[in-house]
């Protein structure tokens, strides 16, 4: 089996739907028999509780991997009520990471070492936290594209020009491979006005690198966690599974094309 597709979903602004696409694209594409990671590298650990795995008293979790160098393959969790889907889970603990981080050699570098070798799936999908600290830059060092879901509100584009530097600095140096996958657009409300003009800004702006698939505003999308499944199984036929499904196949023909 070739090398996974390492994908990070990334933007600093908290509770932009990071790791509600993170779960939901990583469940849309094993839905295709795809082989799926995903990767908690959020101390808040949101995609491991929304996946229904509780953070307390898990033998290991992402914190041992990037500060102490345990094999991630010996920190997977099994996701057996999503068939072809894994989980490599975060704790609290992992808050500690980013200063610990700060001390240690290759301290940009250490998740992307931890996947080197890593065969036996299709794609990693990185959880970021709303940051652009280390446990980020790991996620960026490490990836072969970043995803940015944008909110379609108001402020949406705030912050954006900083996460491209970033992005920039991070090609520069330790990732010149690091692509932008897309931007997708998310909590879109049709009842609002603003929602639909975020959205004709952003694809005025960027064009072809904005998704056509927008995620719809929905309260069983916003329910799914608190059940630890993906929205493709809590809902399979709404609105939220519909959305996060378009996603994966814009996803899969986007890398298509790059692979050819
Ligand atoms: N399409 C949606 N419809 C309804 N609610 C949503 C949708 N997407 C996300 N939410 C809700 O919005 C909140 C923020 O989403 P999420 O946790 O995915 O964002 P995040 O960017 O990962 O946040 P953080 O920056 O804190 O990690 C959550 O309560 C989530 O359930
Ligand atoms: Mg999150």
């Amino acid at each position: 089996m070739p090398r996974p597709r390492v994908l990070t979903v990334c933007n600093q602004k908290g509770g932009v739907g990071k790791t509600t696409t993170a779960i939901n694209l990583g469940a849309a594409l094993a839905e295709r028999d795809l082989k799926v990671l995903l990767v908690d590298c959020d101390p808040q650990a949101n995609a491991t509780s929304g996946l229904g795995i509780s953070s307390k008293n898990l033998p290991a979790s992402i914190y041992d991997v990037v500060v102490l160098g345990q094999p991630l393959a010996e920190v997977t969790v099994p996701l057996n009520h999503i068939p072809g889907m894994t989980l490599v889970p975060s704790t609290v603990g992992l808050a500690g990471a980013e200063l610990e981080l700060a001390e240690l050699p290759l301290r940009e570098s250490r998740l992307r070492l931890a996947l080197d070798g890593l065969a036996d799936y299709d794609y990693v999908l990185l959880d970021t936290p709303p940051s652009l600290g280390l446990l980020t830059v790991n996620c960026l060092v490490a990836a072969d594209s970043m995803m940015i879901p944008l909110q379609c509100e108001y402020y949406a584009l705030e912050g954006l020009a900083l996460l491209t530097h970033t992005q920039a600095l991070v090609r520069q140096s330790l990732n010149p491979a690091l692509r932008l996958a897309g931007i997708v657009l998310t909590l879109f409300d049709p009842r609002t006005v603003l929602s639909s003009q975020v959205v004709a800004e952003v694809r005025r702006q960027f064009g072809e690198q904005a998704f056509s698939t927008v995620i719809p505003r929905s309260v069983r999308v916003s329910e799914a966690p608190s059940h630890g499944l993906p929205i493709t199984q809590y809902d399979p036929t709404g609105r939220g599974a519909i959305a996060y499904r378009a996603l994966a196949e814009e996803l899969l023909m986007r890398d298509s094309l790059v692979a050819a």
